[in-house]
């Protein structure tokens, strides 16, 4: 739209105006709003932006892949891939407890970051997509989910030397403004309307403690998940869909076999804002072929349940 073509140029001037010949970094996540203040800084500022991205080992499958050929191919960001893995799954050996999960993510996250920082020089800007809701909240909440959402690349736990002065680009925006600022940008559909994941990532969907076995199964049902939702043209009606793995097992029957086999669970919701949600009606069908490609496809599950829980009382997640 021209609001937003406008918008855009404004922008522009006025980041090459404040950071001048200054360095700037963000962390990209592959998020729209992330992902959109990354395209907008590097259009004012060209390389002196510098983007890191942490594989934590927690990500979806071939979302390193999709991150690598969007940005550094397609928009020529100047991206720094960090391979965390083994960091992230070491500390987090043995940890089942949802809050201390978080707490590990978000600290070990920050540790990285500032590793990665460290052999590159001084930086001056750190750009965030905060969006105005995410202003507004951080102003009132204490405790609760509500804080922790952005406190994942939230410059909070960043030592006291490292001192950035904020471009935060979107601070007076909306989500619905910066999907239309992130299509303008040229940024892919599978960025704009991307569903929210959370900043820990797959092990918060793995429910108790987290194994590279268990990491592999939810990486593969959760793919198919998508892949069969995208499919069916729902990825846009609903808010969120994905799989979940329990750490139980269920006896089961394949062949002539008997098998003992974890459960995986669907959960697919509508929303509007995350606040409240309802599980979304999907057709049978479309519920039948999810859960029969899931259990042929992906080694030791045996079992798929759809999860039909509004929030409340339920959230949206399982941890
Ligand atoms: P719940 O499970 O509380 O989730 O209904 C509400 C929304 O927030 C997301 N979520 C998180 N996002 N870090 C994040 O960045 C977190 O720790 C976290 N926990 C939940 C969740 O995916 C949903 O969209």
């Amino acid at each position: 739209t021209w609001s937003m073509v406008t918008f855009i140029q404004d922008s522009i001037s006025k980041i090459k105006e404040m950071v001048g010949d200054q360095k700037a970094i963000c962390a990209l996540s592959g998020g729209v709003d992330s992902s959109a203040a990354a395209v907008l800084v590097h259009k004012a500022i060209g390389d002196n932006l510098t983007c890191f991205y942490v594989d934590t080992g927690l990500m979806r499958k071939n979302e390193n892949r999709d991150i690598k050929r969007i940005f550094d191919e397609e928009f020529h960001l100047n991206v720094k891939f960090i391979d965390a893995r083994e960091r992230f799954l070491s500390k987090l050996e043995g940890v089942s407890d949802p809050e201390r999960k978080r707490k590990i993510i978000g600290e070990e996250f920050i540790r990285t970051f500032e590793d990665a920082i460290k052999g590159l020089g001084d930086f001056d800007w750190l750009v965030q997509g905060t969006l105005y809701p995410d202003v507004i909240e951080s102003a009132v909440s204490v405790g609760g989910k509500a804080v922790r959402i952005k406190s994942h690349h939230n410059v909070a736990g960043l030592p006291e030397d490292m001192k950035f002065k904020l471009l935060e680009p979107f601070r007076n925006l909306f989500k619905d403004e910066v999907r239309n600022l992130a299509l303008e940008l040229g940024l892919p559909e599978e960025i704009v309307y991307r569903h929210p994941f959370p900043g820990p990532g797959l092990a918060i969907r793995i429910v108790g403690e987290i194994t590279r076995e268990k990491l592999r199964i939810l990486r593969d049902a959760d793919a198919i998940v998508r892949e069969e939702i995208f499919n069916a043209g729902l990825y846009r009606d609903v808010w969120q869909a994905f799989a979940v793995l329990l750490p139980i097992k269920s006896v089961g029957v394949m062949g002539d076999r008997r098998t003992y086999s974890y459960p995986i669970v669907l959960r697919i919701v509508s929303s509007d804002d995350a606040m409240t949600a309802d599980w979304a009606r999907i057709p049978y069908d479309l519920l039948d072929r999810i859960a029969r490609r899931i259990v042929n496809e992906v080694d030791e599950v045996n079992r798929v349940v759809y999860d039909i829980s509004s929030k409340p009382p339920a959230t949206i997640e399982w941890e």
